[in-house]
């Protein structure tokens, strides 16, 4: 009979202390337990890597940032490639925007610029981003992503269209975070000592090509391995950091908003101008440190740089440290990934205000979603990639199912035909899709 069989309800149960064995291993489980932060809500898969920014062309008549005063010049810096959409666990080989976040460790302060691997973006406007969001996200009842709920938010906002073009082409899975190009994607400003203010577009052009994923690897997490190897064996990816820059006289006259987050600025309009090199030569030595409690925001910025009135880069100002208050807690700055060693620390706030509170002119072909993705289908992919393209939207097109399925699929197709014909006739061929006179009559 075991002891505890001679208690009955009169006698008291004596429990023995505990001892600091037991504290330490109730500290341990804990610890265990509580190592975990919450993930990002969105890019929540990341690599990251430090490196070095050179400054190689003078750039000083456009920007008063000491940054770029002299050639020469270089700063720390810190990069993080992530999966927009994509879970912890998704695999490198998903269809999926892939972010490209920099830090510039300044010695006026962190300047981050949080672009992404493709020039715009599926809206211009925030109030549609949490709608975008919910697209994107697994179904409520499948905890799968749907299809019918992507392509009904894309044909449901034509201006989607441009980004949706390049996220079905090679683009949309690169070969690894090497061979990607980055941008900025807004407009942002510069200022120079003079006070003039310049529109500009950032554009990290990788040296080591642009190139689309051939399914080559296996390895889940390949890009990661990718990156970690070739900076291990000395083979140190570069990019070259270049701008296009817009007067306040040609924004007047710009045939597009040049605020508009959805299209971009043609090159033979707006060249790029080179200013410097990054070089990715470090990996960090503890990455939930260094990459997991990274606080990038596009609210931190310098004296010279500032914003512009583009409304989504206006709604991620806030939307960054409300998130990383809530991931990392109030001290994220004090982390050492984090920490701004600048002295003195100077304010940048002066130019964001202004930039921010400049009031753009009217641009009449606001609703012109049509004209950049259809110069996007027939300029600057070349005839292999065209075919691709149509390939990977009918593949995904097919997958939308349920009562809506068919009007999904019509609305989508007009918004391609207005874009291409050839690009309408091949995906609604591929979609055994009768073409009606409405549909061909949105192209016309
Ligand atoms: C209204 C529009 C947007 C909102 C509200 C938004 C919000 C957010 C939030 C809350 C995070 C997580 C931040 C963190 O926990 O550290 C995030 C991450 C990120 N976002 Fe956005 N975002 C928007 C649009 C964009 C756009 C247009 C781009 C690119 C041009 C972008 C690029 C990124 C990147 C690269 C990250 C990951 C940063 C990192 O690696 O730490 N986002 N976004």
């Amino acid at each position: 009979m075991s002891p505890d069989h001679n208690f009955n309800d009169s006698q008291k149960i004596t429990q023995p202390a505990l001892g600091l064995s037991d504290l330490l291993v109730s500290e341990s489980v804990a610890r265990s337990v509580r190592r975990k932060i919450p993930e990002r809500v969105t890019n929540a898969k990341g690599s990251g890597a430090f490196g070095t920014f050179t400054v190689t062309h003078d750039i000083s008549n456009y920007c008063k940032s000491s940054l770029f005063s002299k050639i020469g010049t270089k700063c720390r810096v810190f990069t993080r490639f992530s999966a927009m959409h994509g879970e912890k666990g998704s695999s490198d080989a998903e269809r999926d925007l892939r972010g490209f976040a920099l830090r510039f460790y300044t010695e006026e302060g962190h300047w981050d610029l949080v672009g992404n691997n493709l020039p715009v973006f599926f809206t211009k406007e925030p109030q549609h981003f949490s709608e975008y969001m919910r697209a994107q996200s697994p179904d409520a009842s499948t905890n799968l992503r749907s299809a019918a709920k992507k392509w009904d938010f894309y044909s449901a906002h034509p201006e989607s269209l441009h980004v949706l073009l390049m996220l079905m082409s090679g683009r949309g899975v690169p070969a690894n975070f090497r061979e990607m190009h980055g941008y900025g994607t807004h407009t942002f400003s510069l200022i120079n000592r003079n006070s003039e203010r310049f529109w500009v577009k950032f554009h990290l052009i990788s040296q080591q090509g642009a190139h689309a994923f051939n399914g080559g690897s296996t390895q889940h997490n390949f890009a990661h391995i990718d990156l970690l190897s070739s900076i291990n064996t000395g083979n140190f990816p570069k990019w070259t950091l270049a701008i296009q820059v817009m007067t306040a006289e040609e924004a007047k006259t710009s045939r597009w908003n040049p605020f508009d987050v959805t299209k971009v600025w043609l090159h033979e309009d707006f060249p790029l101008i080179e200013v410097g090199e990054i070089e990715l030569n470090e990996i960090p030595t503890n990455y939930f440190d260094d990459v997991e409690q990274a606080a990038l925001s596009p609210a931190n910025t310098i004296s010279g740089i500032g914003l512009s009135p583009d409304k989504i880069l206006q709604a991620r100002l806030f939307s960054y440290a409300d998130a990383q208050r809530h991931r990392l807690g109030l001290n994220a700055e004090q982390l050492p990934v984090n920490q701004d060693f600048s002295s003195p620390k100077y304010h940048a706030m002066d130019d964001v205000a202004q930039s921010i509170s400049f009031k753009p002119d009217q641009y009449d072909n606001e609703g012109d979603h049509y004209t950049q993705p259809g110069l996007f289908f027939s300029k600057v992919l070349n005839d292999a990639e065209r075919q691709i393209l149509i390939r990977n939207i009918v593949e995904e097109m097919q997958q939308i199912e349920g009562s809506d399925a068919k009007n999904i699929i019509n609305r989508q197709l007009c918004h391609l035909f207005r874009a291409n014909i050839e690009l309408g006739m091949k995906v609604a061929t591929g979609l055994q899709v009768n073409i009606d006179a409405n549909m061909m009559s949105h192209s016309l």
